[in-house]
């Protein structure tokens, strides 16, 4: 067991003393987990490859999952990665800070462990206020997984990364809830065509807006057949304890079924968890409900997406019943953390 430092600070009034001594521990080759706007993230000295590999013994992360570097400036982009191609400088122009990773060929200084074995490294520049003076302070890249538990949902707020990591990790910044809550788009700008290997806050559409043309890869979908460009692809993430499953349909079928099912699992003595939408939130009158928000607001209910995957976790459900959402914009992202949360089990509602 480790000392684990918990680090309050309030975003508004940012103490820069309380920084400067994580930026320390992190420079001294310690772990230090802090928040960004899509999830917290662990963070170690990217350059030091000792450092890197308490992240993993941390998490219990596979050694094949490579992590991304976070930068504060642009031009550490340069002295990780080579040949910057003008798709990748415009894309990074228009999108950081933010949550956009892009992955890139990388150069000698990038330890084999982060990008495990890997020639390539993924590299983000967070916008987050904290996380953006963090890696400045620290004077170095900081290589950062979200901050959980290897398989469970991304923490969101600084109480799930202690519940996960105290104990575990040298210091912990609680710094509020993470805006976007999920992770960020994984985009591979390594091929000919710029290909998103995970859905996140910068949706394809945004990014079509700057970049000619942009794929989703074929992995994405569950489709076992294609193999994962992004070794996190092949792992069930965000699994809550309860088994989900995902109900697909127009809204008035989905909740028929759902409470369909309820009544079924409850008649075979199963306590059921529904995580259904605001606007259908009345209609459930049996087993657990909780709503992520409105179908209207898909940055809120990303927002609160694994904070309530987290719930039903402090809960005795042995099921979940999951509505689905529409896989555009945001909802992309939304339904790729859900099917992973479910093992990608669907019922569909006619
Ligand atoms: O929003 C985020 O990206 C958060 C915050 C903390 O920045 N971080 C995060 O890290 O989600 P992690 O380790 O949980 O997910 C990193 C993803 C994994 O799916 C991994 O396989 C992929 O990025 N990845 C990392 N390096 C890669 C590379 N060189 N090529 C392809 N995929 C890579
Ligand atoms: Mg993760």
């Amino acid at each position: 067991m480790k000392n684990t430092m918990i680090i309050e600070i309030d975003c508004d009034r940012m103490d820069e003393k309380k920084l400067i001594i994580a930026a320390k521990i992190l420079r001294e080759g310690g772990t230090v987990a802090f928040p960004t706007e899509t999830v917290y993230g662990l963070g170690a000295n990217a350059l030091e490859a000792e450092a890197v590999k308490k992240i993993f013994e941390a998490k219990g992360r596979p050694s094949d999952n490579p992590l991304i570097v976070h930068i504060a400036r642009m031009e550490e982009v340069k002295s990780l990665a080579k040949e910057l191609s003008e798709d990748a400088l415009r894309v990074m122009e228009a999108f950081w800070p933010g949550p956009l990773t892009v992955v890139l060929n990388k150069k000698e200084v990038v330890p084999t462990v982060i990008t495990a074995g890997l020639q390539t490294v993924a590299i983000r520049m967070p916008a987050h206020p904290i996380a953006k003076k963090l890696i400045a302070l620290a004077e170095v890249p900081l290589a950062a997984p979200s901050a959980n538990i290897s398989g469970k949902p991304s923490p969101t707020r600084g109480e799930h990364v202690v519940e996960d990591l105290d104990g575990r990790v040298d210091g912990i910044i609680m710094g509020g809830s993470c805006h976007v809550g999920v992770e960020s788009t994984v985009l591979d700008m390594t091929g000919e065509i710029p290909t998103i290997l995970r859905p996140g806050g910068i949706t394809r559409e945004m990014l079509l807006q700057v970049l000619e043309r942009v794929e989703v890869d074929g992995a994405l979908g569950g489709d076992t057949d294609a193999i994962p460009k992004s070794p996190g692809m092949k792992y069930t993430h965000y699994a809550p304890k309860a088994a989900v499953y995902i109900v697909k349909g127009i809204e008035e079928k989905t909740v028929e079924k759902i409470k369909e099912l309820a009544s079924v699992y409850r008649i075979e003595g199963k306590k059921v968890g529904i995580l259904c939408f605001d606007e259908s939130y009345p209609q459930y009158q049996e087993g657990l409900v909780k709503s992520v928000g409105s179908r209207r607001e898909l940055n809120l209910v990303a927002s609160n997406l694994f904070k309530v995957l987290r719930e039903f976790d402090g809960t005795e459900v042995d099921i979940i019943l999951a509505e689905a959402v529409e896989e555009a914009d945001l909802g992309q992202a939304i339904m790729n953390r859900l099917m992973k949360a479910a093992g990608y089990r669907v019922i569909n509602a006619k």
